[in-house]
């Protein structure tokens, strides 16, 4: 009898074929919605489960699913996961790292050149019909190329974000990260070092590529935004949470900082009412991954963390270590 394993969202069909190739698989290309208690009863039913970034694997889901042995994770990030309770319940988990590294970081600079050069809000307006005539401050906006990104979190999607803004843009790099990189990643990236305040202050785009964990909650709130040039933006393709959104609201409504690009808000998919109603943003649904050959790259990484897990005992990308 084939290992039972469900997927629990829609997902590629050349997907599903491989991971039939092994097991049983439950799918859901209805994309019917679940609850947490659904959820948990669907996956208490399964030995492994290829997940989303929105599908909870806590310690609560856990406690109804003692049967369960490997979850692979369709996202580099795994906040959605509680690894310590999983790892204590002997069951595999595993991430898609690496496949989506250069086209999130592309996102993450797309969103930066929309939000500093005002795409959105002068798209809606030529839309509207209300363009008329040229004028010189037409949708004036920040300069991008020689200005200065100051990167918050320095990991492989922040390097290929310094990579782009020092070698494509000609712009002064500096970050901020829990540890230094070393002085020949720096050297690559052109970037330099510095306190969070100062990069706070002088930057003229920060960018957040931090993960989110208890300790990263808010980030940037209120205090943040304030040390924040008039002039600077805000890009937020981390994870929702980083950011105090209805802060971040307010300081855009109050002109504090003049723009801010997000992909991903506390509580998504709900977005914070504010944010819909300030122009001065861009909001994007947590897209900074999707360009179909990465999205089936990490599709088909996450289906081989399960292959792997219950053929070899080890998943190819894993989160922890646990005996089979
Ligand atoms: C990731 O991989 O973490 C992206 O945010 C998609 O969920």
């Amino acid at each position: 009898m084939k290992t039972k394993v469900i997927v629990a969202r829609p997902i590629f069909e050349e997907t599903l074929v491989r991971l039939r190739e092994h097991f049983d698989v439950t799918d859901n290309q209805a994309d019917i919605a679940w609850t947490k208690a659904s959820w948990a009863q669907a996956l208490s039913q399964h030995a492994g489960a290829l997940t989303t970034g929105s599908d909870p694997v806590d310690a609560e889901v856990l406690k109804a699913c003692p049967s369960l042995k490997a979850v692979a994770n369709m996202a580099v990030g795994f906040n959605n996961f509680d690894v310590p309770a999983l790892t204590a319940q002997g069951v595999q988990a595993s991430n898609t790292p690496d496949v989506l590294t250069e086209t999130t970081a592309d996102f993450g600079f797309a969103l930066l050149m929309a939000t500093a050069r005002r795409m959105a809000e002068s798209e809606h307006y030529l839309r509207r019909g209300e363009w008329t005539q040229w004028r010189y401050d037409m949708f004036a906006g920040a300069e991008v190329h020689g200005s200065t990104i100051g990167i918050l979190g320095m990991g492989r999607i922040g390097q290929g974000i310094a990579r782009r803004a020092a070698h494509g843009f000609g712009m002064k790099v500096i970050y901020h990260n829990r540890s230094r990189l070393s002085a020949e990643s720096e050297a690559e990236c052109k970037a330099t070092y510095v306190s969070k305040d100062e990069l706070l202050k002088t930057a003229d785009h920060v960018m957040l590529v931090v993960p989110y964990s208890a300790a990263s909650h808010h980030t940037i709130g209120a205090a943040e935004l304030a040390q924040m040039k008039p002039t600077a933006t805000l890009i937020n393709i981390a994870r929702g949470g980083i950011v105090d959104d209805a802060a971040l609201a307010l300081a855009l409504h109050n002109k504090q900082i003049a723009a801010a690009g997000l992909d991903v808000f506390e509580g998504e998919p709900k977005v914070h009412p504010d944010l819909l109603t300030v122009p001065n943003v861009v909001l994007t649904p947590h897209i900074a991954s999707a360009s179909i050959p990465t999205r089936l790259a990490m599709a088909n990484l996450a289906a081989d963390n399960l292959i792997s897990y219950f053929t070899q005992g080890k998943s190819v990308t894993p989160l922890n270590t646990v005996t089979a």
